[in-house]
């Protein structure tokens, strides 16, 4: 039933060689009079069945971009469209095309979970879609929770409402801002289930997220966005071979020699060095012998989509 009813949005996805799912094109964005670039000439497309990951630090402009794309806030400059319609000039096909699930749990508090699912329809002209809700409390884990008020919700609750009240006017297009933060493992798999199928029977996503191990995941592509700029966008697999292939970890409690210190993440006695090769790893052993720092729990593994990000976001790559 579920697979059945999902056909619909897929059949809707353009031919090859009609337009990008998403496509961005020279997005500029000011604050403060102008005073602050949140967002600096902007430009990538996202093809239709694409699922892919935008990241960045915080502060970094995923959601004044996302804020663009959903007709919330106004470009300084550039243009967005969505399966070909302008987010400005074409605002109605464009945002029937989007499901949003915002980073900002933003509820009217009186209603109970169906009532605002079916509020959100009607915004999107969708009647009678009982049967479709019911499907989207069930994958989200909401069944249970049909008729309480939104206030009775906890917070990882509320999100998995976002998430449905994106969801049913089953747009072509996804975009999830953050919808993990806050979110137990438990729903955190289910909803990527979802989503993951979701994306299998033709439906475009774009997501945020800090959980980089997710967007490894799940990304088919990724851009990174660094101070409102694009400093990186490629197929995942090729951003994770063109890092330091090795990943050296060891706790210690002495603090690090300058030249590691900079180059380290750390967290707590926890510390996670990349190397490009096994002489550069014996050179990181020697530098911390020559220092005196005693380390424990040495581990040699595999570089992730963590020790890229750093990399890039330290500037170390283009
Ligand atoms: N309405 C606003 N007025 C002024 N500055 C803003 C406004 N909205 C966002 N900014 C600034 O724009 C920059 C980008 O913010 P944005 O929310 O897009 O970042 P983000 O990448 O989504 O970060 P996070 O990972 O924390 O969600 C930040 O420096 C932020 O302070
Ligand atoms: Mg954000």
């Amino acid at each position: 039933m579920l697979a059945s009813s999902l056909q619909q949005p897929v059949a809707a996805a353009p031919a090859a060689g009609g337009p990008p799912a998403l496509r961005f094109s020279h997005v500029s964005k000011t604050y403060r009079a102008g005073q602050f670039k949140a967002l600096d000439d902007v430009s990538f497309d996202i093809q239709p069945g694409e699922f892919f990951g935008l990241l960045g630090p915080n502060g970094a402009g995923k959601t004044s971009l996302i804020s663009i794309l959903a007709g919330l806030s106004r470009a300084s400059g550039g243009q967005v469209s969505v399966l070909g319609h302008d987010v400005v000039d074409d605002y109605a096909n464009a945002r029937k095309k989007l499901g949003i699930v915002p980073q900002e749990l933003v509820f009217d508090p009186f209603f109970s979970v169906r009532e605002t699912l079916r509020i959100q329809s009607g915004y999107f002209g969708v009647r009678h879609n009982d049967d479709w809700i019911d499907e989207l409390l069930l994958n989200l884990g909401l069944a249970d929770k049909a008729h309480n008020n939104m206030r009775q919700l906890s917070g990882g609750m509320k999100r998995r409402v976002l998430v449905a009240q994106a969801l049913v006017h089953r747009p072509p297009v996804i975009v999830l801002d953050e919808p993990t933060a806050g979110v137990d493992v438990e729903l955190r798999q289910t909803l990527w289930q979802f989503i993951a199928r979701l994306n299998r029977e033709g439906h475009t996503v774009l997501l945020t997220t800090h959980y980089l191990e997710e967007a490894e995941a799940l990304c088919h592509r990724i851009a990174m966005l660094k101070q409102g700029k694009i400093v990186a966008l490629n197929r995942t697999s090729e951003l994770l071979a063109g890092t330091a292939s090795t990943m050296l970890q060891f706790k210690t409690d002495s603090a690090l020699p300058l030249a590691l210190a900079e180059r380290a993440r750390i967290t707590g006695r926890i510390v996670q060095l990349t190397a490009h090769d096994a002489a550069e790893v014996e050179q990181i052993l020697a530098t911390l012998r020559q220092a005196a720092v005693p380390i424990e729990d040495l581990e040699i593994g595999r570089a992730d989509l963590e020790d890229v990000f750093i990399e890039i976001m330290q500037g170390g790559r283009a």
